[in-house]
């Protein structure tokens, strides 16, 4: 049998299969946050074609952690119920389920929160907004990592296996721990150590609050790639033997930022027109010129994040790491995980066009993915779109 076809613990938690649907913002959740029958659609098709385990689009964890038009939130008890419906629909067809739990920090907008939004610092200007965030004191971090506990909370009473920390991207955690971003020079900033309490104050409450069964996993940059050094590799291997130490129970290793560097987290082609669309007029044209500077740089390449994940590897030794980035290909997949690089595959492109993708493989009709990589579901994302293929045609407006 093929080895992606063999089952996978991931702490307690056993996987019927190697696959991971990487998390996939959909804006697809109502006004609050939450889940609509799209969304169990969604992931009902994603459950009936095998995909091992559903990592559904972040969680925001507190209203002021809200990101894009229309995500799924998991601030407040009212959330429970529709992410019970959302769970059972995936345990029906033998999926497991964890929840990215997730704050946007900075890496949101004055006019989709109503206020500035917060960050780890105050140094880094908003590229696309303009704005600098307001520097997080210590009640409000201390009342972040409460909300990450009690959205962890929530989502063992929605039922589902586990929780995924969002500290990739750009968004808070990866925020606090990135030298680019956090400029502190209190106890959260100014060291790697210090930096990293943040992520392990977040960890140690949640393991206060769930059942030992229950998997903590995180999802970690391994390179931001912003303007000036964030968390560069060397710092991500020093992170990972942190979270190691910290008793997670998977990592998967990512890069980029979704503002500055977005086509590092999604190599492909540069969708410059469809990302400007909904631009007022007046930034469109600084904003096409950056963004057509950006084509032939981020060609697709198959297994992007491979090299990070072979520097990571070593130092978790038996703590199972996803891979995510440009996998596109059985044989490629195949011999990630022969090769011990990696013990789980995840994707996010793939699935948005073919939900049924790896039963195909199971049933030896597909080796490799439809996706292009074209990024136009990436660009559908601040258009303020739910997230489809749109390879073949892009809404003007929905
Ligand atoms: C439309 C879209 C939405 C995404 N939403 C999330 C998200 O909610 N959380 C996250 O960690 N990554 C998100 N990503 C990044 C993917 O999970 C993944 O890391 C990236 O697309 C590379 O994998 P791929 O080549 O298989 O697409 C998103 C990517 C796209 C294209």
């Amino acid at each position: 049998m093929n080895v992606l076809f063999t089952p996978q613990m991931i702490g307690n938690v056993e996987l019927k299969n190697r696959f991971v649907h990487s998390a996939t913002y959909e804006g697809m959740a109502d006004h609050d946050g939450k889940v609509t029958k799209e969304l169990i659609k969604r992931y009902r098709l994603l459950a009936q074609g095998d995909v091992g385990l559903i990592i559904p689009g972040f969680m925001y964890v507190h209203p002021l952690g809200r990101a894009y038009k229309a995500p799924i939130g998991i601030y407040s008890n009212d959330m429970i119920e529709g992410l019970k419906s959302l769970v059972k629909e995936v345990h029906e067809s033998g999926s497991k389920i964890f929840f990215q739990l997730n704050h946007a920090g900075q890496q949101t907008s004055p006019a989709d929160l109503g206020q500035m939004p917060l960050g780890a610092s105050n140094a880094v200007r908003d590229p696309i907004n303009f704005f600098k965030p307001r520097q997080m004191n210590e009640i409000e971090i201390k009342e972040t990592i409460d909300a990450y506990a009690e959205a962890a909370g929530r989502a063992v009473k929605a039922g589902a296996d586990g929780i995924q920390l969002h500290c990739a991207h750009g968004y808070l955690i990866n925020q606090f721990l990135s030298p680019f971003f956090n400029r502190r020079q209190d106890k959260w900033g100014g060291s790697s150590e210090n930096r990293f309490r943040f992520l392990k104050q977040v960890i140690h409450a949640i393991q206060a609050t769930v059942p030992d069964n229950f998997a903590l996993t995180v999802k970690l940059n391994t390179n931001d790639f912003t303007p000036r050094p964030g968390i560069t590799p060397e710092l991500a291997v020093e992170y990972a033997g942190m979270l190691k130490e910290l008793g997670v129970d998977m990592i998967e290793v990512s890069c980029g930022s979704s503002v500055f560097s977005y086509m590092n987290m999604c190599r492909g082609e540069v969708p410059v027109k469809e990302m400007v669309q909904s631009m007022p007029l007046w930034k469109k044209p600084v904003a096409w010129l950056m963004i057509q500077s950006l084509k032939g740089k981020y060609d697709h390449d198959e297994g992007y994040n491979l090299t990070a994940a072979r520097a990571i590897k070593p130092v978790i030794g038996d703590v199972p790491l996803g891979l995510v980035g440009g996998m596109r290909t059985l044989d490629k997949m195949s011999r990630v995980i022969t090769s011990k690089d990696a013990d789980l595959i995840s994707m996010c492109r793939p699935f948005i066009r073919e939900p049924f993708i790896i039963k195909k493989f199971r049933e030896n009709k597909k080796d490799k993915v439809a996706c292009v990589s074209c990024n136009r579901c990436l660009a559908a994302v601040p258009n303020g779109f739910p997230t489809r293929c749109y390879h073949k045609s892009f809404p003007k407006r929905i």
